[in-house]
């Protein structure tokens, strides 16, 4: 592919709407000319083109190179926008779009006529979601189209959460990049089957099990998403499930175990990892395990120049840990790592969504010690 792709940069992403406005007139036109956008969201930067138009999709799955019954997320500024891509919005379904719009989750609905089958993957439901970004919004609403857009990586490698990702991933693929800053959230939305009677999650994300069933009483998980490993039968709902994904070059491992028992296995398994010629190894963990691993690991002559370290944050605060996290996976293979050890979590709030991404970029290699 050899595309001439626009770079936009915000600034201050604290400006004003009206200059807001004015920096992303060009790629508003250019969305509304069913060209291809990369743009921030709160979760993780989208690959954006008209979701009404198949040719503007097929340049979305060009660009990614992502097989094409993996169905896209459709991206609306406003309810009214909802009218004119889903039949039918259930009651429960309202109450939950008025709780969590904008924001990171997506509901998937019946859809109508009007959205082509390139965008549903041949499904006749659609996955829409009003993210809450000032840049997405104002796009969105400028274009005037509801958007389609998935994570804007190259297909298989971890969802792109700062500009130079998406550069690195899209620039010649695409009509434009918007430079945004980071992503605030890191993880992808939660994605949210509302056609049925009960609420089924068919992704984890941010917004949680718990906070859905807090506003409408139930919610369930799809049981694809709630085994040890991940279904890649092909069996899942959802079916973006069933593709590689996230993955580094690196190879990971997983480790769920108290803090003494984790830091004991990464120290034993980097050593064993170089021992058998593995170049580097990174190790993702919270500060406080670094803080006694680091040392240990300088004190041993072996291991002080093959270990690279970053930090998921403090075991207090998981949402940092989501943040960083796929962000840390590109960081390990551009520092030359050949596996990656990683510190799990247990599968509540956004534990959930986290190890969801952890076991699919090992994929399933996730150790309980
Ligand atoms: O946070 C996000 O959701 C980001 C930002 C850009 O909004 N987008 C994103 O899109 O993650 P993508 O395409 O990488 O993931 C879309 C997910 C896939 O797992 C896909 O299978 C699922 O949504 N999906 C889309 N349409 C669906 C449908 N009609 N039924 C079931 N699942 C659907
Ligand atoms: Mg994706």
């Amino acid at each position: 592919m050899n595309v001439t792709t626009k770079i936009i940069t915000i600034g201050d992403e604290k400006m004003k709407p009206e200059a807001l406005a004015e920096i992303l007139k060009p790629a508003a036109a250019l969305l509304a000319a069913d060209k291809t956008v990369a743009f921030p969201t709160e979760t993780v930067y989208g690959l954006g083109a008209n979701a009404l138009s198949v040719d503007a999709i097929d340049q979305i799955y060009r660009a990614k190179g992502r097989p094409s019954d993996n169905p896209l997320i459709v991206h609306i500024a406003s309810l009214d926008m909802l009218a004119l891509l889903a039949e039918e919005v259930k009651p429960y379904a309202r109450d939950l779009m008025a709780a969590f719009w904008p924001g990171p989750i997506t509901f998937v609905l019946k859809k109508t006529s009007a959205v082509p089958m390139k965008v549903t993957g041949g499904l006749n439901t659609v996955a829409v979601r009003m993210p809450d970004h000032a840049v997405a919004q104002t796009l969105i609403a400028l274009s005037g189209k509801p958007i389609a857009a998935p994570s804007a990586n190259l297909s298989g490698k971890p969802s792109p959460t700062t500009a130079a990702h998406v550069i690195e991933d899209l620039a010649g693929r695409v009509n434009c990049i918007v430079a945004g800053g980071n992503t605030e959230v890191g993880l992808e939305s939660t994605v949210l089957d509302v056609t049925g009677d009960v609420p089924v999650i068919l992704r984890p994300g941010k917004v949680t099990q718990e906070e859905i069933a807090a506003v409408v009483g139930i919610c369930e998980v799809d049981p694809a998403i709630t085994g040890a490993t991940i279904d890649v039968s092909g069996a899942a709902k959802s079916p973006g499930m069933k593709y590689r994904h996230y993955a580094p070059d690196a190879h990971v491992q997983v480790y769920i175990g108290t803090t003494t028992d984790v830091i004991r296995t990464f120290d034993a398994e980097a050593h064993r990892l170089v021992m058998e010629g593995a170049g580097k190894v990174g190790i993702l963990t919270f500060s406080e395990d670094l803080e006694v691993l680091t040392r240990l690991i300088k004190t041993d002559a072996l291991l002080t120049d093959r270990v690279e370290f970053i930090s998921a944050g403090s075991a207090k605060d998981l949402s940092v840990y989501g943040k960083v996290l796929f962000e840390a996976l590109r960081d390990f293979d551009e520092r030359g790592c050949d596996v990656i050890l990683v510190r799990g979590v247990e599968e509540m709030g956004i534990g959930g969504a986290i190890m969801n991404r952890l076991k699919k970029a090992s994929e399933g290699k996730v150790t309980r010690i």
